[in-house]
């Protein structure tokens, strides 16, 4: 399939590749910010695996997230501290497999990237070249802006990640909204604009008030992705099984698209009954000769 030629007069004006083509046209850093400029709205989805990489691409997600909220989405740890890069980077290859289009950005997990510049950076490195993100993205603001900025001049791209950040919910007393109060929200503002100066192309909002979000996308010429943010934000992300009613914990932000969990539950019940019943497999699922 190629892309149709616009009619005269009804020229595309989106700043981002169109979905459906092919060949597929690669969501990329400049498509980030032109669409910031043009005042589209970003969509960015976790994901974990092919088949779900697969579903969000062909349905024209923006972004794809391999966040290490598989720690605790899909290996059943309690937080996102103890996944690692090794557990990751196999994620970040099958999604990286089912994505034609969109974006996939790798998470540095807890512990892989705080120690120096360095260590980011070697991290960053084992997500391109073994997984085959297209950028990472870590925690923090200020006290991650040279890891920010070696990766970029290294041509690595970095979205950041601010506000609520899971990784510190030790030290943050649980998950809480950031920035609330004058000084708080003059300090995500800062951190913001360290990481946008040291060459971030994008920075997720996590659980922040929406008029500190609403500030920092107006002030900001890289876009900010929300989550729990508001509707201010440039773009928004979620948990794809938040999204779609899989979900096991449900904050205010995570609206709930689908009822995907029920459906699965549903299935897995019929399946259960007509094997039981005998039911199932009947003629037409069976190889009579
Ligand atoms: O790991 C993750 O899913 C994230 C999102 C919450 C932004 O970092």
């Amino acid at each position: 399939m190629s892309e149709p030629a616009a009619a005269p007069g009804q020229e595309r004006t989106s700043a981002l590749p169109p979905v459906g083509v092919d060949p597929p046209k690669r969501v990329r850093v400049q498509h980030l910010r032109a669409a910031k400029e043009n005042g589209e709205k970003l969509t960015m989805l976790t994901a974990y695996d092919l088949p779900t990489a697969r579903i969000f691409d062909a349905a024209g997600i923006d972004m794809l997230l391999v966040g290490d909220s598989y720690g605790d989405n899909m290996l059943g740890h309690g937080s996102t501290i103890p996944v690692t890069v090794d557990e990751l980077i196999p994620a970040v290859r099958a999604v990286t497999r089912g994505a034609k289009r969109a974006m996939v950005v790798a998470d540095l997990p807890f512990g892989s990237y705080e120690a120096s510049p360095q260590q980011a950076m070697a991290n960053a490195t084992r997500m391109l070249k073994e997984g085959g993100a297209h950028a990472v993205k870590f925690e923090g603001g200020r006290r991650v802006a040279e890891h920010v900025r070696l990766l970029t001049s290294s041509g690595v791209p970095v979205v950041g990640h601010l506000g609520f950040t899971p990784q510190s919910e030790n030290i943050l007393g649980g998950k809480r909204v950031q920035g609330r109060g004058d000084e708080a929200a003059e300090d995500v503002l800062a951190d913001a604009k360290a990481l946008q100066e040291a060459g971030a192309v994008a920075v997720v909002l996590e659980m922040v008030p929406a008029a500190v979000a609403e500030r920092a996308t107006r002030e900001l010429s890289i876009p900010t992705i929300g989550i729990g943010a508001g509707p201010a934000c440039d773009g928004q992300v979620l948990v794809w099984l938040d999204m779609v009613g899989m979900g096991g914990w449900s904050p205010r932000f995570a609206k709930q698209f689908g009822s995907v969990g029920a459906e699965i539950d549903r299935a897995t019940r019929s399946y259960i009954d007509e094997v039981r019943t005998g039911a199932f497999p009947a003629r037409e699922h069976t190889y009579w000769d």
